[in-house]
């Protein structure tokens, strides 16, 4: 079997998607299901963490920048689960930014600001992190390797 292929014990779903409407509180909701399945797909406690962390974040971009908590907008969270890692895209209906303009959260005039972290702080959780701007939205793909 190709290793990319989604694999695991069997029986066990390995391509799950959710949707949800653009509203801060279905951010625990997600990160609720993203624990589950990585526990289930077998990452460490840490691991597990760490990619609550990051979904979070990611989520919550997606709601406030993304959406802009419009309820009538959607984020649609995919896990695919692999034998090297598990990898979640998480989609919004925005139009997106220019991931090469955002500020240094560790610049000086920085340092104190209560926001502008998110993403930082996920690229030092995750293995891999990209942005695919659509036309009709913005994806955030994270890998989190095993
Ligand atoms: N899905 C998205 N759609 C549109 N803009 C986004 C998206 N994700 C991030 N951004 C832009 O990138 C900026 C940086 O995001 P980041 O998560 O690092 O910080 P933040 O959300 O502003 O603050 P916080 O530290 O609370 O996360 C955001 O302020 C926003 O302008
Ligand atoms: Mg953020």
């Amino acid at each position: 079997m190709p290793t990319t292929q989604p694999h695991g014990p069997d029986g066990m779903k390995q391509d799950i998607e959710m949707v949800i409407p653009s509203t801060p509180e279905q951010i625990h909701r997600v990160e609720a299901k993203a624990e589950k399945l990585a526990r289930r797909f077998g990452f460490s406690q840490d691991d597990l963490d760490s990619l609550a962390i990051a979904i979070t974040e990611i989520v919550a971009n997606a709601i406030y920048h993304g959406n802009k908590k419009d309820p009538d907008k959607t984020v649609s969270i995919r896990f695919v689960c692999t034998t090297e890692a598990l990898i979640v895209s998480v989609r919004d209906q925005g139009g997106g930014f220019k991931p090469n303009d955002l500020a240094d959260p560790l610049a000086p005039e920085n340092l104190l600001k209560g926001s502008g972290r998110g993403i930082f702080i996920v690229r030092t959780l995750v293995d891999d992190l990209q942005f695919k701007f659509h036309h009709d939205g913005t994806e955030v793909i994270l890998t989190k390797n095993r």
